[in-house]
């Protein structure tokens, strides 16, 4: 999809920070489109302060002048602006292309609101054409391969076929937790409720990229502009 339809959604969702917000500052293209234009706010005088979801973000927003501050050290995140991979119309999302899914969750988790910036290609029916990232602990990965696959047989998944995220090259990635992403690709996920919490069970998994009942709107960039959409 098109910078233009990224840039539309994030500038619509730049009319939402107000002065001496604290903001989660998401990951990925689109995000790093709305960090963008927010330190061109901060230039101009607008007194806000961000926290990141990836080192990526963290060395973005640092090159640009946004001043940080690490999450443990916050007592409250206003909102969290974040993209993502899939939503469907209960916004229930997919995330974690970037594989920075752990932090993503993290942050938004301590958000009062997230608030999803998306082009349009991303809007589903049900969640599950992109493969759903799950990060995983590097000691047994295997066996946590195994488990997973085990576990969602009984919600109809059993054959999803899986694959280790690489990174450049031959070598394995390795996520800013150092953790590996496993992408699983499941066509349709018929109950991602159900999917999220069969994997929650699995000791080696650190955290999936499904993201229940987080988001407030997604704001939907298209060429002409931005819609919002809500939770029906
Ligand atoms: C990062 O891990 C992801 O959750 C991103 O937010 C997601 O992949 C969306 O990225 P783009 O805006 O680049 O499509």
């Amino acid at each position: 999809m098109s910078d233009i339809a990224k840039q539309n959604a994030a500038e619509a969702a730049l009319k939402l920070v107000e002065p001496d917000m604290i903001l989660g500052l998401g990951t990925g293209s689109t995000a790093a489109i709305f960090v963008r234009l927010l330190a061109e706010r901060v230039k101009a005088g607008l007194k806000i302060v961000g926290t990141p979801t990836s080192e990526a973000t963290d060395k973005l927003a640092r090159s640009l002048g946004i001043r940080l501050v690490a999450p443990d050290e916050l007592e409250r995140i206003d909102l969290t602006i974040d993209g993502a991979d899939e939503f469907d119309p209960a916004l229930n999302l997919i995330k974690g292309g970037g594989a920075a899914l752990l932090r993503e969750k993290i942050i938004a988790e301590a958000s009062e609101r997230m608030v999803v910036i998306a082009d349009a290609g991303k809007e589903v029916q049900s969640l599950g054409k992109f493969p759903l990232p799950i990060e995983v602990n590097a000691f047994g990965s295997e066996l946590t391969r195994r488990r997973i696959h085990h576990h969602i047989a009984s919600l109809g998944l059993g054959s999803a076929p899986s694959s280790w995220r690489m990174a450049t090259g031959e070598s394995l990635l390795h996520t800013d937790g150092g953790h590996l992403i496993l992408d699983l690709s499941c066509g349709v996920i018929p109950d991602p409720k159900a999917l999220g919490e069969a994997l929650d069970d699995i000791p080696g998994v650190v955290e999936h990229g499904l993201f229940i009942g987080y988001a407030e709107q997604v704001i939907v960039g298209e060429v002409e502009g931005a819609r919002i959409v809500r939770k029906r």
